[in-house]
């Protein structure tokens, strides 16, 4: 059996920043309110005519090179996203093939909000130790300006573009393997976060069925996503044996400071161990974890064999964690 290994990560941010000045001139809400409830000063924001697949492209092309591996040798690509260029098709995902040369590949978007690229990940482990594939292209791309309501205070200050994305290739080498990954949801808890118009879910002839706009329940969710953050980890670290002092980086889905905060604390994680963007880039959804991946690698902190506990939480509700060590140069 092959294994699967985490060989490159990229980026991509657009250039416009949204600030928190900016948004208080746009609803009731002020720089230190954001700040204190959020961790979060800035955001990126798309341009009009950029779409989710032009900055996913962008992510993975850097991708790409980083790894080494040849286009042609690439045998699948994977979009996480909630942002799609269309509802419901083509998938995002066929759109960045297309953009990067890649060919007539097998090509697939997956939703699973803030939990999507952990879900993505898994995926392709699945595929790569099968067998049935060597070379697979995760990305989390998002362009959640698209879906936001800039109307609503308490989802719009949350919510920034981007993309991100990584080479998933097959090794012998063991001690590159992605060790585990994690995924649940309950759709018991569905309507603390959705976009509930435009599906066939929504009514009809209702006067807003065109407003695709995510809606949130933020203060249930916070309570909701420590709870399962924290256990979802623990369990992980648990059937791997690993203990928290061996992690060199926690890469907490970036949704929220003070739920990143609270995990790392009841994990007992040093503060240098928690990798945080949540302050330029905001929730960028399944784009945020890659994101926050290139950070430390565009930084210089991360290095090949660097233990990589990922922890994600969104809409779904939906949840996952994952142990890699990371196997690019
Ligand atoms: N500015 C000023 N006041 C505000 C704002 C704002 N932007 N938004 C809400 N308020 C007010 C509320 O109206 C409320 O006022 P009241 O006390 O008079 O009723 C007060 O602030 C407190 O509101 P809460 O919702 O209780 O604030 P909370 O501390 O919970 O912070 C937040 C809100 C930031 C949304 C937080 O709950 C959160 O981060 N939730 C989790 C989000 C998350 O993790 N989502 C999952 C991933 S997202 C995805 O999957 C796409």
């Amino acid at each position: 059996m092959s294994y699967a290994a985490m060989r490159s990560i990229g980026a991509y941010v657009p250039k416009r920043i949204l600030s928190n000045q900016d948004l208080a001139a746009m609803v009731d809400t002020s720089d230190e309110w954001i700040v204190k409830r959020t961790g979060i000063q800035e955001r990126r924001i798309a341009a009009q005519d950029e779409t989710t697949s032009d900055m996913g492209a962008k992510a993975a092309q850097i991708a790409i090179e980083r790894s080494g591996v040849n286009k042609s040798d690439i045998d699948m690509l994977i979009c996480a996203t909630i942002s799609p260029d269309y509802f419901n098709m083509p998938s995002t995902a066929t759109l960045i093939a297309t953009k990067l040369g890649l060919g007539q590949i097998s090509a697939f978007d997956i939703s699973a909000a803030c939990t999507g690229f952990v879900y993505v990940l898994s995926i392709a482990k699945a595929f790569i130790e099968s067998g049935m594939k060597k070379n697979i292209l995760i990305i989390g791309a998002e362009k959640l300006s698209a879906i936001t309501d800039y109307s609503d205070r308490t989802t719009c200050i949350l919510f920034g573009d981007g993309a991100g994305a990584a080479m998933i290739c097959a090794t012998n080498d063991a001690s590159e393997a992605i060790r585990d990954v994690n995924t649940g949801s309950d759709g018991t808890y569905a309507d603390l976060l959705m976009t509930p118009n435009g599906g066939s879910g929504s009514i009809h002839d209702s006067p807003e069925r065109d407003k695709v706009f995510m809606q949130m329940k933020g203060n249930e969710t916070f309570k909701v996503a420590v709870r399962t953050l924290t256990a979802d980890v623990q369990e992980l670290l648990h059937k791997n044996g690993v203990q928290t002092a061996q992690i060199k980086h926690f890469v907490p889905h970036q949704a929220n400071y003070r739920i990143i905060k609270a995990v790392g604390d009841a994990l007992g994680l040093d503060e240098a161990q928690v990798v945080l963007t949540v302050g330029k880039y905001g929730n960028t959804s399944g784009a945020s974890i890659p994101m926050a991946i290139n950070d430390i690698y565009e930084s210089g902190r991360l290095a090949k064999g660097d233990l990589l506990l990922l922890d994600a939480f969104g809409g779904g509700l939906t949840w996952g964690s994952a142990l890699l060590p990371f196997a690019g140069k």
